[in-house]
C-alpha cells in the first residue's frame, strides 16, 4: 500500500496523459461509457478516483460524486478538474477499504483500480468492500483490460502492448504485473448480474484490449 501511495503521487501529473497516449484514447473512452447508464442525482463513488476524468463526466451528468483516493495528489487534480468545471463532489483522501460499507451508494465506479491489487484474495476482498457500498439495486462498474482473446497476430500484438504497459508502469514506478481479470466471473460471485459490457479494441481489426461493465445488485426483496 505505501508504495502504490507513494508512486501514484508521483505520476499524478502524467498519468492520465500517459495512458491516453499509450491506449490511444481507449481508456478514457473505456470509463466514459459507464456515465450513460447514470442517472442524475445518482449517488456514485470512485474507488481511486485517480485524476478524476471520469468522475469529471459523472458530476457533469448531474451526479453526487465521490472520489476516494489514496494518492493526495491524485485526489487534488480531481478536485481541481471538478471544480474547474463548475461541479462540486466530495474528495475522501483514504484507502477505500475504509469507506464504510453502509450500503448508500446507487453506483461504484472501480476503473484500472483492481489491478493495484496484486493476489486474486485481496481483489475478491476489495470487491466485496465496493459491493457493500452499494444500495440493493446499486450498479458496480469496471473498466479494466480486457484478457487477451483470439491467436495469431491478435494474441501477438496484445501480449506486446500489455508488456510495453507494464514497461511504462515500472519506468514511472509502479512495477507491478498487474494480472487482467475475468470480471464478469468475479461480479456474477459476488452476487451482481452483468447489465452492459463493452469491450474498446486498440484498433477496428483488433485486438481487444480494454473493456468497460456495469453489473447491478438485485433490488430488495418486495414485501409478500
Ligand atoms: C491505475 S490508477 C487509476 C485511476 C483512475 N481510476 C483512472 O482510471 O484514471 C489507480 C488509482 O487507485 C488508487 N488506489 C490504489 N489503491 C487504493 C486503495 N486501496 N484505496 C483508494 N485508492 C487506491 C491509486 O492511488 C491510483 O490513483
Amino acid at each position: 500500500m505505501t508504495s502504490t501511495l507513494r508512486s501514484y503521487n508521483l505520476v499524478a501529473w502524467l498519468y492520465e496523459t500517459t495512458a491516453g497516449w499509450y491506449s490511444l484514447g481507449r481508456i478514457g473512452k473505456s470509463k466514459a461509457w459507464q456515465v450513460q447508464y447514470l442517472k442524475p442525482g445518482d449517488k456514485v463513488l470512485y474507488a481511486g478516483a485517480g485524476a478524476g476524468e471520469d468522475a469529471m463526466l459523472a458530476a457533469q451528468a448531474g451526479a453526487a460524486v465521490t472520489c476516494v483516493d489514496t494518492a493526495s495528489k491524485m485526489l487534488q487534480r480531481a478536485q481541481r478538474r471538478i471544480e474547474a468545471e463548475g461541479f462540486t463532489a466530495e474528495y475522501i483522501h483514504a484507502d477505500v477499504n475504509d469507506v464504510a460499507a453502509d450500503g448508500s451508494y446507487d453506483a461504484v465506479a472501480a476503473n484500472y483500480f483492481f489491478t493495484s491489487f496484486d493476489t486474486e484474495g485481496e481483489m475478491v476482498g476489495v470487491m466485496d468492500h465496493l459491493v457493500g457500498l452499494l444500495k440493493p439495486g446499486g450498479k458496480l462498474m469496471i473498466a479494466d483490460w480486457a484478457p487477451q482473446r483470439g491467436t495469431g497476430w491478435r494474441r501477438v500484438v496484445q501480449k506486446t502492448h500489455k508488456a510495453v504497459g507494464n514497461g511504462l508502469y515500472w519506468l514511472i514506478g509502479l512495477a507491478y504485473l498487474r494480472p487482467i481479470r475475468e470480471y464478469p466471473e468475479y461480479l456474477q460471485a459476488a452476487g451482481l448480474e452483468m447489465q452492459h459490457l463493452e469491450e474498446f479494441p486498440l484498433t477496428r481489426w483488433g485486438p481487444n484490449s480494454f473493456w468497460s461493465m456495469v453489473a447491478q445488485l438485485p433490488d430488495a426483496p418486495s414485501d409478500p
